[in-house]
């Protein structure tokens, strides 16, 4: 077990650049089942949650080769729907393998998912898709059976909440059903149109990814394709804040500026500089921040997943901030952690109330989740001393070298062994 070393109070400054997104990685690798042909997959990042999905693929059968972020994924051996329980429960993404080898093979037993602890995370609306494209599914002692004997057929999806991994399993099982498919209510998330893009690449006919209404027309075959997967949005979004926090000036390359508009417009609001260009995003940040107000929606409104990150830096900010937790009613954990660090938050429900202080002081803080352990870290850049974050391995599943990272830009981080 390790844990991470921060001395605060260090500038950060330069230009780094964003690595390959998590979240369409994890969509992009099961979907890769789908073709009849072997797929190039390009600027994966080197994360665990991709190790895992490796191992996965592979106990199902599939031959893949990955390195220096280009992966091979081979699915003509695959005779096996059977995921494993010991991989499925590590990570939220092994539910896609629902969509992807009914997609394929009309059979698939995938155990209730796992992920980052963080409330409630249900998969009816996962269900509903495969029964509305033909599946019989049956959930028997934590694992979802589902099969489709006579193959999917397309049919009309509705539905009740937008869910990203809904959306994305729901193309998955259409792409490849006999006819067409319409999902309404749709997730606009760039990693469901970035996946739309991928099954695009491969011969499937999906249109409207990106708005509430998708379209596939289903395929009888899929062929292979080498495809590169965008810029992680969340590890973007998680560099600009900790250029804020650390009042530096730190150019973020490689990423998506649109895709960044709800945080830059909640940074510039905070009293930061944020200049994009076509593949690129400056943020400067020079006096005290000033407290704003967020709600977490889905995209285009402001990611939970950056929420964590920014209520970190919202507690050394001027003034009262209002933070409202709209998709996840658990993705508070880091801040019980922070007020080991001096911060002032009360949580009431689904709304923080964050009084900022002028400063935070180090102490030994636990990562509960993935972006708490990225909350903490901002937390350890502002703080004075040296912040000692355990349970790493949580940000090992979604950041691809973010220490290295942040010491190229002048932060003091190291690792150590947790002493047992
Ligand atoms: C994806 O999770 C991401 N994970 C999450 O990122 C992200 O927080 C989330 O989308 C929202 O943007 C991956 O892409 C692997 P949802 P997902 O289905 O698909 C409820 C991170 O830190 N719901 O859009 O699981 C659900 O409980 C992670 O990188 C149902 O009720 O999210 C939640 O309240 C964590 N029934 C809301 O919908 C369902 O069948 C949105 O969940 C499905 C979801």
């Amino acid at each position: 077990m390790e844990k991470m070393l921060i001395t605060g109070g260090q500038r950060l400054e330069g230009v780094v650049s964003v690595s390959g997104g998590k979240n369409t990685a994890v969509a992009i690798i099961p979907a890769a089942l789908l073709s009849d042909e072997p797929c190039v997959i390009e600027n994966l990042p080197d994360i665990n949650d991709v190790h895992v999905l490796i191992q996965m693929l592979t106990e199902l059968g599939a031959t893949v080769e990955f390195e220096d972020g280009v992966m091979r994924v081979d699915p003509r051996g695959v005779s096996c729907w059977q995921v494993p329980q010991r991989l499925s429960h590590r990570m939220r993404a092994s539910s896609y393998l629902l969509g992807a080898l009914l997609g394929r093979f009309g059979r698939a037993e995938v155990p209730l998912p796992g992920g980052c602890d963080i409330g409630p995370r249900p998969v009816d609306q996962h269900i509903k898709a495969m029964r509305a494209l033909g599946a019989q599914v049956e959930e028997r002692f934590g694992v979802i059976h589902a099969r489709a004997p006579e193959g999917m057929v397309g049919g009309d999806v509705f539905l009740d909440i937008v869910t990203v991994g809904g959306t994305i399993n729901a193309m998955l099982a259409a792409c490849r059903a006999r006819g067409n498919t319409v999902i309404y209510n749709a997730a606009k998330e760039p990693h469901v149109v970035d996946l739309a893009n991928f099954l695009n690449s491969m011969g499937a006919r999906i249109k409207g990814a990106g708005t509430d209404i998708i379209r596939v027309r289903g395929q009888e075959r899929l062929h292979g394709s080498t495809y590169a997967v965008i810029p992680d949005q969340i590890e973007t979004g998680t560099l600009m804040i900790a250029a804020a926090a650390s009042h530096g000036d730190v150019t973020i390359t490689g990423c998506i500026p649109t895709h960044m508009e709800a945080l830059s417009a909640k940074l510039l609001e905070m009293g930061a500089k944020v200049d994009e260009k076509d593949d690129a995003i400056r943020v400067r940040s020079i006096g005290a921040h000033r407290a704003v107000n967020i709600k977490t929606q889905v995209y285009p409104g402001f990611p939970t997943d950056l929420q964590q990150p920014m209520t970190a830096l919202l507690t050394t900010a001027k003034g009262t901030s209002l933070v409202t937790e709209n998709i996840y009613e658990q993705r508070y954990k880091h801040l019980a952690e922070m007020q080991r660090m001096g911060s002032h938050v009360r949580v009431m429900d689904r709304v923080a109330i964050i009084e900022g202080v002028p400063g935070l002081s180090a102490a030994p803080v636990y990562a509960s989740d993935l972006r708490a352990g990225a909350a903490l870290v901002i937390a350890g850049l502002m703080a004075e001393g040296v912040t000692e974050i355990g349970n790493t391995h949580f940000i090992d599943r979604g950041y691809e070298h973010l220490e290295t990272k942040l010491s190229f830009l002048g932060a003091k981080i190291t690792r150590a062994q947790m002493e047992i």
